[in-house]
């Protein structure tokens, strides 16, 4: 006798990235009708037909889903991953959301990066700033931690840079920022369970095929 399949479970970066991924997803066959409606305030969304279960969360936390297995799959910027550090495999890299994590601040603050300067870096990103300062650049920084709109400290002499995303660049033209440094490109990237990927390798492996064959069309 057959054993009923259980439920898949997939969590997604609320706002931009969720639709983003729901549209390739559709693309290879999975859709989750219940999901479109933009009134809804519901979290979590079937598709019986195929037993997968969606549900949205604030991108920090959908590492942890997937970590604890609370998700199998998860849907998150590469800036989350390196920041959360958690334990998951990262397995494919959409292609989408794509973005450049970088050092800012005016452009009279590019004499204090030489290394020797203690400074003050704002950041969303605290342990991303510290593996750069720290272990790359060997520069000792104070790292204080922001919530958003980042870019304001540098201007209001909060700190001298921050260490933040820039996707076109407009943020920080219109703030008279510039970049002074790159860390690392980021885009959004499908992270898998780590047990999830022994038990349920077959349905797994078969999502990250089929996405990946629409990524290359
Ligand atoms: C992000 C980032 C920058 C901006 C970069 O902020 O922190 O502020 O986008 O994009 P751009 O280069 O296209 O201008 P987000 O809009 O996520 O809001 P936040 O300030 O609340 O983090």
């Amino acid at each position: 006798m057959e054993t009923e399949q259980r439920y898949l479970t997939i969590a997604l970066t609320k706002g931009r990235l969720a639709s983003k991924t729901m549209s390739i997803l559709e693309q290879t066959g999975i859709t989750c009708e219940e999901m479109k409606n933009p009134d809804s305030r519901k979290l979590i969304f079937t598709n019986e037909e195929l037993k997968l279960r969606f549900f949205l969360a604030k991108g920090p936390d959908v590492p942890t889903y997937v970590e604890y297995g609370a998700a199998d799959i998860g849907v998150v910027g590469r800036d989350t991953i390196l920041e959360e550090q958690r334990k998951l495999y990262e397995v494919l890299d959409l292609g989408f959301g794509k973005c450049t994590m970088c050092v800012c601040g005016p452009e009279s603050a590019r004499k204090y990066l030489n290394g020797q300067q203690l400074i003050r870096v704002a950041t969303k990103y605290p342990r991303i700033a510290k593996d750069y300062f720290y272990n790359q650049k060997n520069q000792t920084v104070e790292i204080i931690k922001l919530n958003g709109s980042i870019e304001l400290a540098p201007i209001v002499g909060l700190s001298e840079v921050i260490v933040d995303i820039v996707e076109t660049g407009s943020t920080l033209r219109e703030n008279g920022l510039v970049v002074l440094e790159e860390i690392c490109p980021l885009s959004a990237r499908v992270v898998v369970n780590q047990v999830s990927m022994r038990m349920e390798n077959e349905r797994i492996t078969k999502i990250l095929n089929d996405l990946n064959q629409v990524i290359l069309k």
